[in-house]
This record gives structure tokens, C-alpha cells and sequence, in this order.
């Protein structure tokens, strides 16, 4: 009797591939010539979040003397209404010029494939920046903090943001992050930094993505880099302090606030009087 076929393909995804551009801005980076571009991570239909973005920190575009842009990358809607959106996605478009939208299905499945569309947007359109920050929608970034680390950082092979050092793989069928032994049969990940917020140069992308030609790309986005930096022989950095990312949200308050460099934050708190309370002109501490 032949051995059933198991399927690997829930823990895998089409990576490489060639996925195509169905919303860009190719000219940003060679008009503008950023120091450091930012992708955000979100979905299609997350509207709100991409506007509470655009009117607090992403509205910081020269900061400590640096040109700073901030892009959304989305992946394609499926199912009901995905004409209406294609056509709100064009009109939003048109009034921000911020969005990049790639024709890969946008699930949570799928982040592996949009970090790597990430790298090669960046590698084609963007390689003349120093920086690029992949991260996350619920978020709030202190951008000069953010940008003071990076004005003292190696400008090549870096990567720096949460480190996580030998990571169990996650057994358990029923966790976000199971992962089966057949796809991945070590029992730790290498290091890799957390994916709500990471910042590298802007030479590894082209690195990043021959790597990826050879290591099976696993869903969960973050671990999948720290395979790919692995390979390279590129290990993760430390930030130069303590305490300057939060994957479980800091609780606000303007001193907290003004020392670090990202946190991700509750939906539930309004993030326009946050950044508004941050904004004021009184000292922090
Ligand atoms: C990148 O920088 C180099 C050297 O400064 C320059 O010759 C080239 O035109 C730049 N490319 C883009 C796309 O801006
Ligand atoms: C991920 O995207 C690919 C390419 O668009 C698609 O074939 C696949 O079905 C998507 N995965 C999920 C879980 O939707």
C-alpha cells in the first residue's frame, strides 16, 4: 500500500512566485529620496486603520533632517464586493499615493508572501534608501526615537527590532502558530525579530530574496526572514537599549511613550487623542 499523500501545503505558501503589482508607486523613492521608507502591513478592507495612520505618526515625513514615507502594502480581497473595493482601493489611491497592492490573496495564511513582495518592491523600486521598517497596523511608533537608532546603525547586513532566540516550534494543532514536524522538524527557530515592527538596510532585500530560493517558505512571516538571515549567515541585532518595542501593548502615557520605539495598542483606545496628547508641546517626564 502506498503512504496516504499528507498534505503540507496549510504551512507552506506559494513562495517564490511571480506575483504582480496591481496598485504602485514605482517613481516615490527615486522622486523623493527617502532615508528610510516604512511598509504597513494591513489588509484591504482596513480603511480606518490606514487613515489613523496617515493623521498621526505617518504624517511625520522630515524627521531629525530626514525624509521618512510611509506605504501600505496590501494584498488582493476575495469573495463578495471585491469590485467596489478594487475601486475605492483606486480613488484612495489617487488621494494618497501611498498604497501598494500586490495579486496575492490577503490572509493571515499568506503574510510570508506579502513580507516577500515587500523585499522585492523595495529591491525594485526602492534601493537607493538607507532603511525600511516592516509593520504593523495596530501600532504606535515613536518615529525621531526610531530615527536617532538608525542615524548611529550599520548601514548594511542590519536587521534590528524584538529578538526572539530559540523560539520552541509549536506542536499543538490547535495554537495560531502550530507548525508540524514534517515541514519544519527542528524543534527551535533561529533567532528572528518579532513582526510587529523590524527595521533593516536596504541591502539585504535582494539578499533576503535569493535566500528565499532556498529555504521552504513557512507561514509564519517573521520566523521565515530569521530562516532566510540564517541562511545568509546574518544574524538579527539588538537594538542599542532596552525597552524600545512592545509586542504586548505599553500602557500609554507620555513619559512611557517618549522612550520607546514601537508598541502595538488596543483597538479599543482612540488613537487620533493619543497622538494628540503625545504631540503637546509640555515635557514628557
Ligand atoms: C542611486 O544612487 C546612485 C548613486 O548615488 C545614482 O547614480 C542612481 O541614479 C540612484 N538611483 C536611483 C534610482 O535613484
Ligand atoms: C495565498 O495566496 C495564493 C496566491 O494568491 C493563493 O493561491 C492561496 O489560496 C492563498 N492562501 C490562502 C490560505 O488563501
Amino acid at each position: 500500500m502506498p503512504t496516504p499523500y499528507v498534505s503540507t501545503a496549510p504551512y507552506l505558501v506559494e513562495y517564490p512566485y511571480e506575483y504582480h503589482f496591481v496598485i504602485n508607486e514605482a517613481q516615490k523613492c527615486e522622486q523623493d529620496k527617502p532615508f528610510m521608507v516604512l511598509l504597513v502591513h494591513v489588509a484591504p478592507l482596513n480603511r480606518r486603520y490606514r487613515d489613523v495612520i496617515r493623521s498621526t505618526w505617518g504624517s511625520e515625513d522630515l524627521v531629525h533632517d530626514k525624509v521618512v514615507k510611509v506605504f501600505f502594502l496590501l494584498g488582493v480581497q476575495t469573495g463578495e464586493g471585491t469590485q467596489d473595493l478594487h475601486q475605492q482601493l483606486l480613488q484612495e489611491s489617487k488621494e494618497h499615493r501611498d498604497l501598494i497592492q500586490s495579486d496575492f490573496v490577503d490572509c493571515y495564511k499568506n503574510l510570508t508572501i506579502k513580507t516577500m513582495v515587500m523585499l522585492e518592491w523595495l529591491n525594485s523600486y526602492c534601493s537607493n534608501v538607507s532603511y525600511a521598517m516592516k509593520i504593523d497596523s495596530d501600532t504606535f511608533l515613536n518615529m525621531p526615537n526610531l530615527i536617532s537608532i538608525l542615524l548611529e546603525a550599520p548601514r548594511t547586513n542590519y536587521m534590528t527590532g524584538l529578538l526572539v532566540h530559540a523560539a520552541g516550534a509549536i506542536r499543538n494543532p490547535t495554537s495560531k502558530w502550530y507548525m508540524p514536524e514534517h515541514v519544519y522538524p527542528r524543534s527551535s527557530y533561529p533567532t528572528y525579530t518579532m513582526g510587529l515592527g523590524y527595521i533593516f538596510s536596504l541591502d539585504l532585500p535582494k539578499k533576503l530574496i535569493e535566500a528565499s530560493k532556498h529555504v521552504k517558505a513557512l507561514y509564519i512571516e517573521d520566523v521565515y526572514l530569521g530562516l532566510c538571515m540564517q541562511h545568509l549567515g546574518i544574524a538579527p541585532t539588538n537594538p542599542p537599549g532596552n525597552g524600545y518595542f512592545h509586542d504586548h501593548p505599553l500602557e500609554y502615557s507620555r513619559c512611557g511613550y517618549s522612550k520607546i520605539v514601537v508598541t502595538t495598542i488596543h483597538p479599543y483606545i482612540d488613537r487620533v487623542w493619543l497622538w494628540e496628547d503625545f504631540k503637546r508641546p509640555d515635557p514628557y517626564c
